[in-house]
């Protein structure tokens, strides 16, 4: 199956990830392999290597299993009274803040899905994906920073799980206002841009008291030594970044535009990330879901995001001979 339903990057996990996941999994001849040792619980190396690469102090960095893992902890940290979301975006959001004890508040973008600054009215947390999921819209460093300056009582959660697929992430990344903004807190996954799902290794990073409120909440060795290793060696792996960065620029930045000149029946919004929601013309997402299905290709039927419905998809840009399959896919399916 071609599977443009899940936002992966196709060109992983690395080599070197896969190496050192045989590595600690059998170990040095004649020696323990890191599975038959319980992991560091405080994964001091990864946390040493992920602050010195953001250039932060360890004690803001946070590791969990899986970017999940710590917007769990966080609202548990938070325990918010109203949570306050900007929709359609990421269901866990909602989860986590409900699981909580929160009140949610939603707020739905406009048309055009533009993310702009609201007032959250007393919300003690704000949720922001940045690039946003299902929308791909990436929101402008330089209005969220005094956005979350005019408004020290509610802390701001910014999900960056998307952002190292582009070459320029760190121009948008709120990773560096960390130390300065004590009501901002950063997540990140490693899941995504190492395709790497299946090992769950996400982190956060915020300011020093923040990130020990949330590392109190994840419990001793939830990222096993098989995560540690991999996010050691992938975080090092500069050749892959560097390649997954130049598919972006070249495979993933066009993809809105290849999709508009297939049919006149897609309308696909601008995307800064690597996966593009469109709106259909004529035609369910549930109807055109099925007839590629009959091909086996797999998208994601966006009707569960609040504020979108059944004529929306989400489709993730591929290797470029699965772009074209997908592209002629289409096209056979919505111009017959
Ligand atoms: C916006 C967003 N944030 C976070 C996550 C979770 O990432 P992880 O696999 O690291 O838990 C996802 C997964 O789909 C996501 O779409």
């Amino acid at each position: 199956v071609l599977d443009c339903s899940v936002s992966l990057n196709p060109l992983g996990p690395p080599l070197s990830v896969l190496a050192a996941l045989r590595r600690a999994t059998l170990g040095p001849p004649g020696g323990r392999p890191a599975i038959a040792n319980y992991p560091d619980p405080d994964c001091r190396a990864l946390v040493a290597r992920l602050a010195q690469g953001h250039a932060v102090d360890p004690t803001q960095v946070v590791v969990g299993n899986g970017a999940n893992d710590l917007l769990y902890a966080i609202a548990r940290a938070l325990r918010p009274r109203r949570a306050a979301i900007v929709e359609p975006t990421y269901t866990e959001y909602l989860r986590a803040s409900l699981r909580a004890g929160a009140a949610v508040d939603h707020w739905l973008v406009d048309d055009n899905f533009h993310p702009k600054p609201f007032d959250p009215e007393g919300a003690d947390l704000v949720w922001v994906g940045n690039p946003n999921n299902p929308t791909g819209a990436l929101w402008p460093a330089d209005r969220l920073v005094p956005w979350m300056s005019a408004h020290p009582q509610t802390t701001f959660v910014v999900d960056e799980a998307f952002l190292p697929f582009r070459p320029d992430e760190a121009v948008h990344s709120l990773v560096a206002s960390t130390a300065r903004l004590a009501n901002l807190v950063v997540t990140r996954s490693l899941t995504k841009v190492y395709t790497l799902p299946g090992l769950r290794l996400g982190y956060a990073v915020a300011g020093e008291r923040l990130a020990a409120a949330i590392r109190q909440e994840i419990a001793p060795w939830s990222v096993n030594a098989l995560a540690q290793s991999a996010g050691l060696v992938a975080l090092d792996d500069a050749p892959f970044l560097a390649r997954s960065h130049a598919w972006f620029v070249e495979h993933a930045q066009p993809f809105a535009g290849q999709l508009r000149a297939c049919s006149a029946w897609l309308e696909p919004l601008p995307s800064d990330a690597a996966f593009v929601l469109v709106r259909l013309k004529g035609c369910t997402a549930s109807r055109l879901a099925g007839r590629l299905e009959e091909q086996d290709i797999a998208i994601r039927q966006a009707d569960n995001f609040i504020g979108l419905d059944d004529h929306c998809v989400r489709i993730s840009v591929r290797r470029p001979e699965e772009n074209s399959r997908l592209l002629a896919a289409l096209q056979t399916v919505l111009e017959a």
